[in-house]
């Protein structure tokens, strides 16, 4: 059944507001469908699951309370999503290409940190967000254009950090840091874990938390002591806060071994029966591994020309039976025009697909690349 009004948040939603043919929306289809699914309310899900022992978590190594939210509506205002939080008006970040506009003043917001000025401006100063977030993206294993973000916030008064003998801020920045490597090892054990310094718009300092898995070096959060800026214009100018936000697909993929990041919105029983409420780390079997099928396509880009597009045309066509969009050759000839060529991978994780179904995928692929992009094909 297509759904066509939802309610978000105790907000109702028809989809004509929300996916309209006009300039200032870019929201296709195949996002509205994903609104209002919350998988992260859902205690058997295995984003619901992490949710919830990242909550276990907070509750029990703090005295005072962390305010949760999981139901705060995912389309916010301009200034939610990125004046509030200090984001400069020539990001990156605010363009078409990155972000799903609504309209010129709505998005969907991409990160959970959209919601920090509300809260605080209504007194909160202890609290954890968890919701939906959306951003225009490449295609592969780890990425989806919808994905799960819990944002973290403490606001410190005064006498805590007075009490300490340091400065507000490196109160805040070893307070911060003691906190996360806490929850580092309630969810993954002893293991090794390294802090690397960057740059977000609404903390100073910066920091990520990497953790070493597999091998690997693994970013799972990005977090940092709140700018002043934002407390001050929120009714705390006396006060010091932290801040982080991880993305729950993440850590999800590696505490449970998921190897692609669309088996979150499968409904595939064979999936879901998987996990269990307050069961972390049951390793997921793969029911099977079904064959991949390559296509590769060339053209022609014009000057509009981005990769973000050519995956959402990709997935409005294939759905999730895309796996990954990569370019495997790039070259600019003599007279200046620029050619592209793509390898689109296909495959679906819940049954074989018939060369068929593919031809038929691929051909739908060129046909829009030719009719929407403008590119020429070769
Ligand atoms: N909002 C940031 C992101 O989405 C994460 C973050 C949250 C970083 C809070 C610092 C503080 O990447």
């Amino acid at each position: 059944p297509v759904v066509s009004v939802l309610e978000l948040g105790g907000i109702k939603i028809a989809k004509d507001d929300v996916v309209r043919d006009d300039p200032t929306n870019n929201v296709p289809d195949t996002i509205f469908s994903k609104l209002g699914m919350q998988l992260h309310r859902r205690n058997q899900h295995p984003l619901g699951i992490l949710k919830n022992e990242i909550y276990e978590y907070f509750d029990s190594n703090f005295s005072s309370k962390f305010d949760k939210f999981d139901d705060l509506c995912p389309l916010v205002s301009v200034k939610q999503n990125f004046d509030d939080v200090l984001v400069p008006a020539d990001h990156v970040s605010r363009s078409y290409n990155d972000t799903y506009y609504v309209d010129s003043q709505t998005v969907l917001r991409c990160h959970t940190s959209a919601h920090q000025a509300e809260l605080l401006r209504k007194g909160h100063s202890h609290f954890l967000v968890t919701g939906d977030v959306y951003r225009r993206d490449s295609i592969d294993s780890t990425h989806y254009p919808v994905f799960h973000q819990m944002e973290g916030f403490r606001v410190f008064s005064p006498d805590e950090w007075e009490a300490s003998g340091s400065d507000a801020t490196s109160f805040a920045a070893e307070d911060l840091k003691k906190c996360l490597e806490g929850l580092a090892r309630h969810l993954f054990g002893a293991v090794e874990m390294r802090w690397i310094d960057t740059y977000f718009p609404f903390t100073n300092p910066s920091f990520e938390l990497e953790i070493y898995f597999k091998e690997k070096w693994l970013e799972v959060l990005g977090c940092g002591v709140t700018e002043q800026e934002i407390l001050r214009r929120n009714g705390r100018p006396d006060n010091v806060a932290w801040a982080f936000g991880l993305g729950l697909e993440r850590l999800a993929m590696v505490l449970f071994d998921i190897p692609d990041i669309r088996l979150f919105w499968s409904t595939d029983e064979r999936f879901i029966s998987q996990f269990r409420s307050g069961q972390l780390g049951v390793k997921f079997k793969p029911f099977s591994k079904y064959p991949p099928c390559y296509k590769d396509m060339s053209f022609w880009i014009n000057e509009s020309f981005t990769e973000n597009n050519l995956c959402e045309l990709i997935r409005g066509v294939a759905g999730d039976l895309v796996e990954e969009v990569s370019l495997i050759d790039n070259f600019t000839n003599k007279k200046g025009m620029t050619s592209h060529c793509y390898r689109i991978t296909y495959r679906s994780m819940e049954r074989s697909l018939t060369d068929e179904e593919i031809n038929d995928l691929q051909w739908n692929v060129r046909e829009q690349v030719q009719s929407k992009l403008n590119v020429v094909l070769r």
